[in-house]
């Protein structure tokens, strides 16, 4: 029978493990789902190989774990065929623009993000194009008490539009005519989160900041802030909280977005690379004692 024993093999000490032995095109049973679940939250980030499946098999995976939706307001990924919640993230050989390309948190913009995202490899480059995951709770076990006690009591603003530019400045590969006309687009896209949240299903404590979309500390101006934030980001990202993740066509990819953040790398120039992308809804992170807005 498929789909009964499952082998977790983890990439790295704290971040992202390949599973092996499911086949997502068949029925996922109760035991595989909650082994599935179990490696998610023990890594943040999991993944799959060699699996051939359709967008609508995509979307039954994704249901599994909660309401999957597509959040079209929010994005400018066209929808994959006749499935509205899959997202096509495509790059093509003449884009200087790289989706994602940036460490970050999906959907963070939002007042009730959506938790956990999967990405299917449809079209890759020759080499290049891979996935680096950095875990939030462990960033935040490594900072000193001080800080953590501090950091308990902010939150960041978080903004759609820094996808495209920030401080008047297009980022790279965004003209800024497109720039201008995405300010207006996606205006007031915006939301406000504690930098430090309690994971809903682990109880860990994460660092939930994003080093592009926090454009600063609620209550503080972003010239006083951005230092911080710089400073954090670093922490996240030192290499030994990170996992890289190498695609094969087929490969798919589930990660937490309460758990980890993600950068997809901008290393195939001239080539092509397809991704089929989907979120999930659940519990978002949960107030801790002391947090900014827990009361
Ligand atoms: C994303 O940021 O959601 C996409 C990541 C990737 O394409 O590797």
């Amino acid at each position: 029978m498929k789909n009964q024993t499952i082998t977790v093999r983890p990439l790295s000490a704290h971040t992202g493990a390949e599973i092996f032995g499911v086949d997502l095109s068949e029925p996922v049973g109760e035991q595989t789902d909650l082994e599935i679940r179990q490696a998610l939250n023990d890594w943040g980030a999991i993944f799959f190989r060699d699996q051939d499946i359709t967008a609508a098999q995509q979307v039954a995976f994704g249901r599994l774990f909660g309401k999957v939706e597509a959040h079209g307001y929010a994005s400018n990924m066209p929808s994959v065929a006749g499935q509205e919640e899959v997202k096509e993230i495509a790059r093509n050989p003449g884009d200087v623009r790289n989706i994602g390309g940036f460490w970050h948190m999906d959907l963070s913009f939002l007042e009730h993000p959506n938790y956990a995202s999967v990405l299917y490899a449809r079209e890759l480059p020759s080499h290049g194009g891979d996935t680096m995951f950095a875990h939030l709770a462990t960033a935040y076990d490594a900072l000193s008490p001080g800080l953590q006690a501090t950091l308990e009591a902010l939150s960041t603003v978080h903004i759609k539009t820094h996808a495209y530019g920030v401080d008047g400045q297009p980022r790279k590969g965004i003209s800024p005519a497109y720039y201008a006309k995405m300010l207006e687009k996606f205006a007031g896209i915006e939301a406000t989160h504690p930098v430090v949240g309690r994971h809903p299903e682990t109880g860990r404590k994460v660092l939930y900041l994003s080093p592009f979309y926090s454009d600063r500390f609620d209550g503080w101006t972003r010239q006083e802030s951005v230092p911080l934030i710089r400073h954090l980001a670093s922490q996240i990202t030192r290499p030994e909280n990170t996992c890289r993740f190498r695609w094969e066509e087929g490969s798919i990819a589930m990660w937490d977005n309460r758990a980890v953040m993600h950068f997809a790398l901008d290393d195939y120039p001239g080539q092509r690379r397809v991704m089929h992308r989907l979120t999930v809804v659940g519990p978002w992170l949960e107030p801790v004692a002391g947090s900014a807005l827990s009361d």
